[in-house]
């Protein structure tokens, strides 16, 4: 009997995805660069081991698959997947399926789908989200390819996938680079999510001088309300850790300075790209940004000191569930810019992606799954081609209930000195959005004044410049 899927990658990520696979009854052909890793991947699979196939040559591997074949690609994204792709291509044939289950850019899955296009071979750009528990356990997964691909991965993926009320937590979302463009999407509002839980944790800590541990017990009460979410329940995992080395909370021992590998930068630049203003994940990329140049921080705070923290609010508990409201508030900003990117990319790039199935693939498997995109995948459902998910009646209602909160928790925090530029940012972007009458009109005369560009008028007179004299077409 032959394989039903190959994969090539035995990395951590690589490796429990083909646990999974063969777990869910899917026989799986696996072949690694180095075999060492794949014969210890082998001996180490235990039970498993009637569901793999363990290949040391490509030759095998691919002859071991049922064609046409799907071969997952779990490997560095960048050139060592194109690298990959070259090697395995004299084994295929027509039909066979590559799948890129890295965190590609989308534009590098858009141009690898394209140069298949005449040798009868074809490719998927599928996102994988849910780290090494969601690989071996049940990850979100997000696909991008011709429909045919899709129908042939379909069932194993379905039996790998994450279910929310049973539902599978992978889809079908377009052509070509859709699957790999909604998980780039996915990862900025990660980072937004982050950035906001950190700000708000930043607040309770040199605000208002709370412990770690207890600003763990105030986000583990939190994830019982309407913040209930995967990353909400880890912060709470994490304040409460203590460090085995010196006792002290884990998190008070950990260098302050983020990493990054790309993705969230990505969404910003297709943000800009797609003329789409998506100001809560601009802030939380430029905030790990500014953490990682922590010398010069250091450094700065010499120069400048640190303000006076303002005096907390007398009332501790209320303050805190304004904390809460303003999180939710700018968690809704976040999601609403996200899903404002992909809606404009879905129609530049004919992809006429699925909002709500979106919504719907993220409840569970995935770093942001909250019961907050249970409440997106109703508004979308109601209304799918909605230009904001903020205007829709329920998020409306949220936004109306959390601005107030919002405003008092980001002026809080603007008197005392901390830094929340995601959190500040969500606000400006209500605020901005929702004001009819804004102040662009003097950018406008600006542009008229030196470059004679022109404007609109109020009024609807068909006169486009201004009396501002000399040199301007109007007046020449
Ligand atoms: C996921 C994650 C995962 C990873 C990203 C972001 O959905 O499982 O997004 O893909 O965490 O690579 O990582 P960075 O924070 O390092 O950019």
């Amino acid at each position: 009997e032959q394989a039903e899927i190959g994969l090539i990658g035995l990395g951590v990520m690589g490796s429990n995805l083909s646990l999974n696979i063969a777990e869910k009854g899917n026989k799986i052909a696996v072949f690694n660069r180095s075999p060492e890793a794949t014969r210890k991947f082998y001996a180490e699979a235990g039970e498993l081991q009637g569901q793999l196939v363990p290949c040391e040559t490509l030759e095998e591997f691919v002859a071991s698959i049922r064609p046409p074949r799907p071969i997952i690609i779990m490997i560095k994204a960048g050139d060592p997947v194109d690298q990959q792709m070259e090697l395995l291509k004299p084994y295929l044939s027509a039909g066979d399926i590559m799948i890129d289950a890295g965190n590609a850019n989308f534009r590098d899955t858009m141009r690898r789908f394209d140069n298949l296009k005449d040798s009868g071979l074809t490719f998927i750009g599928m996102g994988v989200s849910g780290g090494e528990e969601g690989a071996r356990h049940g990850p979100s997964i997000m696909v991008g390819g011709t429909e045919d691909s899709w129908k042939r991965v379909e069932k194993v993926l379905t039996s790998i996938s994450a279910k929310f009320n049973n539902e599978p937590c992978v889809a079908w979302l377009g052509e070509n680079g859709a699957g790999h463009f909604v998980k780039t999407i996915h990862n900025g509002i990660e980072y937004a999510d982050m950035q906001m839980i950190a700000e708000i944790y930043g607040i309770l800590r040199d605000g208002l001088g709370m412990s770690a541990s207890e600003i763990g017990d105030v986000f583990g009460k939190w994830n019982e309300g309407r913040l209930n979410s995967y990353l909400i329940e880890i912060s709470q995992t994490v304040l409460k850790a203590a460090d085995p080395i010196t006792g002290k909370p884990m998190v008070d021992v950990i260098v302050d300075a983020a990493g990054q590998k790309g993705t969230g930068k990505w969404s910003v630049i297709e943000a800009q790209n797609m003329g789409v203003a998506a100001t809560a994940i601009e802030a939380a990329v430029a905030g790990r940004v500014l953490s990682s140049q922590r010398t010069e921080r250091l450094a700065a705070e010499k120069i400048f000191g640190l303000p006076k923290v303002a005096e907390a609010p007398k009332d501790k508990a209320a303050f805190i569930a304004d904390l809460e409201s303003a999180l939710l508030a700018a968690k809704i900003a976040a999601y609403a810019q996200g899903f404002a990117v992909m809606s404009a990319a879905s129609a530049e790039y004919n992809w006429n992606l699925p909002m709500p199935t979106i919504a719907k693939i993220w409840r569970a498997g995935c770093i942001i799954r909250s019961a907050f995109l249970d409440e997106i995948t109703s508004a979308f459902t109601k209304d799918p081609h909605v230009p904001n998910l903020i205007v829709t009646p329920a998020f409306a209602q949220m936004v109306k209930d959390t601005d107030a909160p919002l405003r008092r928790v980001v002026s809080y925090a603007a008197l005392s000195g901390l830094p929340v530029p995601a959190l500040a940012s969500a606000l400006s972007y209500f605020d901005a959005y929702r004001r009819g009458r804004g102040t662009a009109n003097l950018i406008q005369a600006q542009r008229d004044f030196f470059g004679a560009h022109g404007f609109e008028r109020l009024d609807g007179v068909d006169k486009h410049h201004g009396p501002w004299g000399s040199g301007l077409s109007e007046f020449a």
